[in-house]
């Protein structure tokens, strides 16, 4: 997607030397400022910071982490333990290990010698990958859209988002902004309610920011005030992310998800979750019981960031330092509450038939190739 008309990916190889580059999102919507990750060690830091975030992201990340790693010590035992050093960064989202696990798997088998080379290759078809899955995210999230706008008349589709699942959360699309990208760049009219999205406030700083770059109409609201636009009849449709979904289609998600979740059934608004299947965990089917969910640093909820009059970023207190935290990063909504699973396969419902019949036309797809 664009940042001042110049199309960008969220993570690229640079095209003359090599090094891996990314976006330091911690520094957005402020500065945008393009970072070289030179060995493992600086992408296991930009993944527990949060330089790099969202859950496709994070995985290819980590590939591409795993592909610096074996250049320095490309032995089994370093490749275990930097596997299970990524995959410990961030517990939710469940495309690290997928993306880990890959990585893993196609290199295991080689000489040493070989693993940098192939597993640079193979992160950098992830990547490939990741887009074409999130583009036909966006096609099929699309079709839904477009039966919502028929009722509409022409007036604007009101479409609430939560965090930023849109492209800094991708390679490149997103997931549940990638449906938006494709309406407004067919003539449909959209407006985004973005939640801000405490304590992180990825709508405010990094969804704002991708639509307001692309010329999508969006306003920014407290987390709070989703409920209450639902009442009025203000919302036509949530469209949100996920980092897990269980084979049941549980979906866990950021944090303040599941309330927009019980707000859009007692309104009536129909609540669409974007993924690809990568962020299915097959393995699982409570989401509430088996999903770990991550616990972040009491400094995220105590403190702001943002900029000065002058221009400077400056990190300030928002209350005392002697009032506890507690700073969970994601919760679950339960299938019962998920409208439509909308995935780089097609629209599914949320339940295990609807798991079922998605795996099935996954393998199907997998098996005509
Ligand atoms: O903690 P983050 O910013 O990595 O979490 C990301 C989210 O929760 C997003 O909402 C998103 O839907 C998942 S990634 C497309």
């Amino acid at each position: 997607m664009r940042v001042e008309g110049t199309h960008h990916r969220s993570i690229w190889l640079d095209e003359e030397t090599g090094a891996l580059r990314i976006i330091d999102q911690t520094k957005l919507p402020h500065r945008f400022e393009v970072r070289t990750l030179a060995d493992f060690e600086s992408v296991v830091e930009a993944i527990r910071t949060m330089r790099v975030r969202g859950a496709p992201l994070i995985g290819v990340t980590a590939a591409h982490g795993l592909a610096l790693g074996l250049s320095a010590d490309p032995g089994d035992r370093a490749l275990t333990r930097m596997a299970n050093e990524l995959v410990a960064t961030r517990p939710t989202a469940v495309n690290l290990h997928w993306a880990v696990v890959r990585l893993v798997e196609s290199v295991w088998s080689l000489p040493p010698e070989e693993r940098a080379a192939a597993a640079r290759a193979r992160a950098v078809a992830l990547c490939d990958e990741d887009v074409a899955c999130c583009e036909a995210i966006g096609t099929h999230g699309l079709t839904l859209l477009r039966e919502l706008a028929r009722e509409k008349s022409g007036e604007p589709l009101q479409i609430l988002t939560h965090c930023n699942a849109g492209w800094l959360a991708t390679v490149d699309w997103g997931t549940a902004l990638a449906p938006i990208y494709k309406a407004h760049r067919e003539g449909l009219p959209v407006h985004v309610w973005v939640d801000e999205t405490r304590p992180r406030n990825q709508g405010a700083s990094l969804t704002a920011f991708e639509l307001r770059e692309e010329g999508i109409p969006h306003t920014v609201i407290v987390d709070n005030a989703g409920g209450h636009l639902m009442q009025r009849g203000l919302v036509d449709a949530v469209l949100v992310g996920s980092d897990r979904t269980t084979s049941t289609g549980d979906v866990c998600n950021k944090i303040g998800t599941y309330l927009k979740a019980l707000a859009a059934d007692a309104n009536g608004v129909p609540f669409f979750v974007a993924l690809p299947t990568s962020t299915i965990d097959w393995t699982i089917d409570d989401g509430l019981e088996q999903i770990p969910i991550e616990e972040r640093d009491a400094a995220e909820v105590r403190e702001i960031v943002g900029r000065t009059a002058e221009g400077r970023l400056e990190r300030v207190a928002l209350f005392s330092a002697a009032s506890p935290v507690a700073n969970p990063a994601f919760d679950v909504t339960p299938a019962r509450y998920v409208t439509r699973l909308v995935t780089e396969e097609g629209c599914f419902e949320a339940s295990r038939p609807g798991l079922a019949a998605l795996r099935a036309t996954k393998e199907a797809d997998r098996d005509g190739d």
